[in-house]
């Protein structure tokens, strides 16, 4: 099973049940598990667990493995004894919830255990567990404590613990979609020639790689041209995930003919918003046109932002099209490109997260991906927090949270 655990940037663990492992260990353990459930939790956060026995061997780990199933506690408890979790400790990493949902409390099935110590990484920011889950814990007499990270090590673990559910943080925190930027390109930054050909630029693992990022999203977003030059399928297409994803076209214009596309063909139509600006002259046939193809139609209004780029007038306002996509149950959104599409999510500092496939090739002058995005002042540069990088192949990829200042 592929997993995106390096992106925690941690020493990769291939620890056995009956090692010995200190609490960092079993904390940066549990992050690898919770990425496992990357692809299928949505709107659930990722969730780890790693439980050690009193004289800190590793008795069992688990994660929260798909949304409506098993918390992460429960998975790694479940061929537990009583016997075996004697004065037992566990590191989630998420305060075990306190709530019944589809689910019921993994802090009132904790308590009933003979469990000594419970650490988790951060306080759940859902308001019905914040501070509850512990406060059960405590309750019935369990020591708990939240991760505190005193040395270096431990710093990286705390940003690895807010990275890995960083969806679901963003969700709650801001009440708003948490977007991913990805692309591949060239040593050169293009992402495609300029005549428009760009099939492949990275190798086959780097595509592997980027279909499995692509089931960690709701929605993966695209722009007019991209479907007019590639016709793209736009599903997941990887070995470890049967998943269906929706997708997002963005035409303001609304001239895009989606008949015959392959993004038709492989995604059940009501599963494809296709966004034409609000107001549209043309509003009622672009709507008959949309039931006709059984796609639904979204309207955005205009963005009226301080940098507005002047090659287009009909960019949309992201944020007003995101929280449309929020009440359709959209949480978070993988935008593909190509280099417009970027472009405009930099200028209107939409996006948490770049994740960049770089080539060792050279494209020459041909769609550079910030192609239409500028900066007039240097200290506005945008930096990537926490950067980090891995060999797929011949190809890197490098992701890191987007740092933007500009506006
Ligand atoms: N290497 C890669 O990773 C990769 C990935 C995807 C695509 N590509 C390549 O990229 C090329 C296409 O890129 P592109 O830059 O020409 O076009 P694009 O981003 O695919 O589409 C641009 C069009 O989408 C609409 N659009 C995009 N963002 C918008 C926004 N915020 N608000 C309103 N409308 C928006 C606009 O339509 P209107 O013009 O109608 O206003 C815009 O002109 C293709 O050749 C493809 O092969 C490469």
């Amino acid at each position: 099973m592929e997993s995106l655990d390096f992106i925690a940037g941690l020493t990769h663990f291939d620890f056995a049940v009956g090692d010995l492992l200190n609490a960092d260990q079993a904390m940066a353990l549990a992050i690898q598990c919770a990425y496992n459930g990357a692809p299928f939790v949505s709107p659930n956060p990722a969730v780890g667990c790693v439980i050690l026995n009193a004289q800190g061997k590793l008795l069992a780990k688990g994660h929260h493995e798909f949304f409506g199933g098993p918390h992460a506690e429960v998975n790694a408890l479940k061929n537990l004894s009583h016997e075996d979790l004697k004065s037992a400790q566990v590191f989630v990493t998420l305060e075990p919830c306190a709530h019944e949902g589809k689910t019921p409390s993994c802090a009132k099935a904790l308590a009933q255990l003979p469990i000594a110590k419970v650490v988790f990484g951060l306080v759940d920011p859902n308001p019905l567990v914040s501070g509850q889950g512990a406060e059960i814990l405590r309750q019935a007499g369990i020591v708990v404590e939240e991760f505190e990270p005193r040395t270096k090590q431990q710093k990286k673990i705390k940003t690895e613990l807010e990275e890995v559910c960083e969806v679901f943080l963003h969700n709650f925190r801001h009440k708003q979609v948490f977007t991913t930027i990805k692309m591949a390109t060239s040593l050169d930054g293009q992402m495609a020639l300029s005549n428009g050909q760009s099939q492949w630029i990275t190798g086959s693992q780097a595509r592997q790689h980027a279909h499995y990022l692509r089931s960690c999203y709701d929605a993966l977003v695209v722009g007019r041209k991209t479907i007019e030059n590639d016709d793209p399928q736009l599903n997941i297409r990887h070995p470890d995930v049967q998943k269906n994803n929706r997708i997002v076209i963005l035409d303001p214009s609304g001239e895009l003919d989606l008949q015959g596309k392959k993004v038709l063909s492989c995604h059940a139509a009501k599963d494809i918003f296709w966004c034409v600006q609000e107001g549209h002259p043309r509003h009622s046939q672009l709507q008959k046109q949309a039931e006709g193809l059984g796609v639904q139609l979204l309207t955005a209004r205009p963005w009226s932002g301080p940098h507005k780029p002047t090659m287009n007038q009909n960019i949309f306002d992201l944020a007003d099209l995101s929280s449309q996509l929020w009440s359709q149950g959209i949480r978070s959104l993988f935008i593909e490109g190509g280099a417009t599409s970027i472009a405009h999510c930099l200028q209107q500092n939409f996006a948490q997260r770049l994740c960049l496939y770089v080539a060792p090739q050279i494209l020459g002058q041909g769609l550079s991906w910030t192609k239409g995005f500028s900066l007039d002042d240097i200290n506005h540069r945008i930096h990537l927090q926490n950067p980090k990088h891995q060999s797929l192949g011949s190809d890197i990829f490098w992701t890191g949270r987007l740092k933007n200042s500009h506006i």
